[in-house]
């Protein structure tokens, strides 16, 4: 594989190195891996406390800024808490009896895995079909560049399981604004704060890899910014001011309001909104527990948006489709086998938004300046659209956009 455009950008952000131009696991990974995926016997990895060492045992062969790249401090307690008191031991015994091989064995295939989605994504047909030359590799998706990164489910599992095994560089993501990607802060709260919450958001991702690896699932799921540009372009629309809303005569599209039930619960294929933070996922791998992390818990392919995916700027939203609903609610009632249709591309219908909503607005979001920063966020959206679910405290500010 030659050293792509789409694969620099985001190189610095994986775990895998590039070399001869092939991706590898550095060899002590490689060994470290083929000893948990043959068993706990083998890799005597039986507990959350053990689990923990080996974690970062590979981290320590990752050629890791030491510096920088430290774990939240109660991670290492975090994970014993979690696999050693709070999971039964019989689930335990099949966690690190089954789900944690198949774990081992997903992350060596990531680098064929990534050579494999390389190699496709040029070629997928975007658009009605059109072979039209987007771009759909893995790369950073940055500030004013519209773009869409489209992946299988399988590699966002791989993705996954360097998240649980918090294998992903954080040295940098600061300065890019990327947000949080592995899942030690998870783990430390838990442990910090004894909050069932967390508990129930970690019981979403175990419960996430124990469906995939019963079954892997085969479809895609496509990452999208869009961004209205600011300045006057003749080809394309640019963000609309207060006088192109105020003088429009286009009437709205077509949209529903409900004021009871969950915007995941409707089964038609309606557009629905994350009312996001700024960094994709908000405080879904921290303490955060509102709409937002919530879906990021109950569909957790959401999550690997946050590896790639810069902070969200005034007239940027991003569109996630074809993510798989794996839990029924986030109180973690059980299972939940999602039925939705799979459309050409092989991604399921169910189309996310993510617009970041204004940090307690109060009366100000009824200022000209607010108003026009969510009214074109939605105008984003508009033309394919004919629902609009909305749902909680904050669909006061978008039936206010849609009624007025
Ligand atoms: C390592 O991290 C430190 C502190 O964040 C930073 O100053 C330095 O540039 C990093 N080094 C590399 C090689 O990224
Ligand atoms: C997923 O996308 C790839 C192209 O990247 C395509 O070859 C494959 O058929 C798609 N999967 C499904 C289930 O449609």
């Amino acid at each position: 594989m030659e050293y792509r455009e789409d694969l620099r950008s985001v190189l610095p952000y994986l775990p895998v190195v590039l070399r001869a131009s092939s991706l590898f696991w550095p060899s002590p990974v490689v060994e470290a891996l083929k000893a948990l995926l043959n068993g706990p016997d083998h890799s005597k990895v039986d507990s959350g406390e053990v689990l923990f060492l080996a974690i970062s045992d590979i981290r320590n062969s990752l050629n890791l800024n030491i510096s920088s790249d430290r774990l939240a401090s109660s991670a290492a307690d975090g994970y014993a808490l979690f696999f050693d008191d709070l999971m039964s031991r019989a689930e335990a015994k099949k966690w690190f009896g089954e789900v944690m091989p198949a774990l081992a064995n997903l992350l060596l295939r990531l680098p064929s895995l990534l050579e494999i989605h390389y190699k496709n994504a040029d070629g997928v047909l975007i658009n009605g079909g059109r072979r039209d030359g987007v771009k759909t590799g893995l790369r950073l998706l940055e500030p004013q560049e519209p773009g869409i990164v489209f992946l299988s489910q399988e590699l966002i599992g791989a993705l996954l399981a360097c998240s649980f095994f918090c294998l992903f560089p954080i040295t940098n993501r600061g300065a890019k604004h990327l947000p949080t990607i592995n899942f030690d802060h998870l783990f430390a709260r838990l442990y910090e704060s004894d909050d069932e919450k967390l508990e129930n958001k970690i019981k979403c991702i175990i419960h996430y890899f124990e469906r995939i690896f019963s079954c892997m699932p085969v479809g895609n799921i496509s990452f999208e910014r869009k961004v209205l540009p600011l300045e006057h372009h003749p080809l394309c629309v640019s963000y609309p001011r207060i006088n192109f809303w105020s003088k429009s005569v286009i009437p709205l599209c077509r949209f529903e309001v409900y004021n009871s039930g969950l915007i995941e619960d409707h089964s038609s294929e309606a557009l629905e909104v994350d009312f996001a933070n700024k960094f994709i996922g908000g405080g879904a791998l921290h303490r955060g527990c509102v709409q937002e992390e919530i879906r990021f818990m109950i569909n957790p392919e959401l999550i690997a948006g946050m590896l790639f995916l810069t902070r969200m700027e005034d007239n940027e939203a991003i569109e996630i489709m074809g993510t798989e609903r794996f839990a029924s609610s986030f109180r973690f009632c059980g299972d939940f086998v999602d039925k939705r249709d799979v459309d050409s591309l092989g991604r399921r219908k169910t189309r996310i938004i993510a617009i970041d909503a204004l940090c307690s607005a109060g009366k100000r979001q009824y200022e000209h300046e607010c108003i026009l920063r969510d009214a074109n966020r939605n105008r984003m959206q508009q033309e394919a659209e004919d629902h609009f679910w909305v749902d909680g405290l904050r669909s006061k500010v978008s039936i206010f956009i849609f009624g007025d």
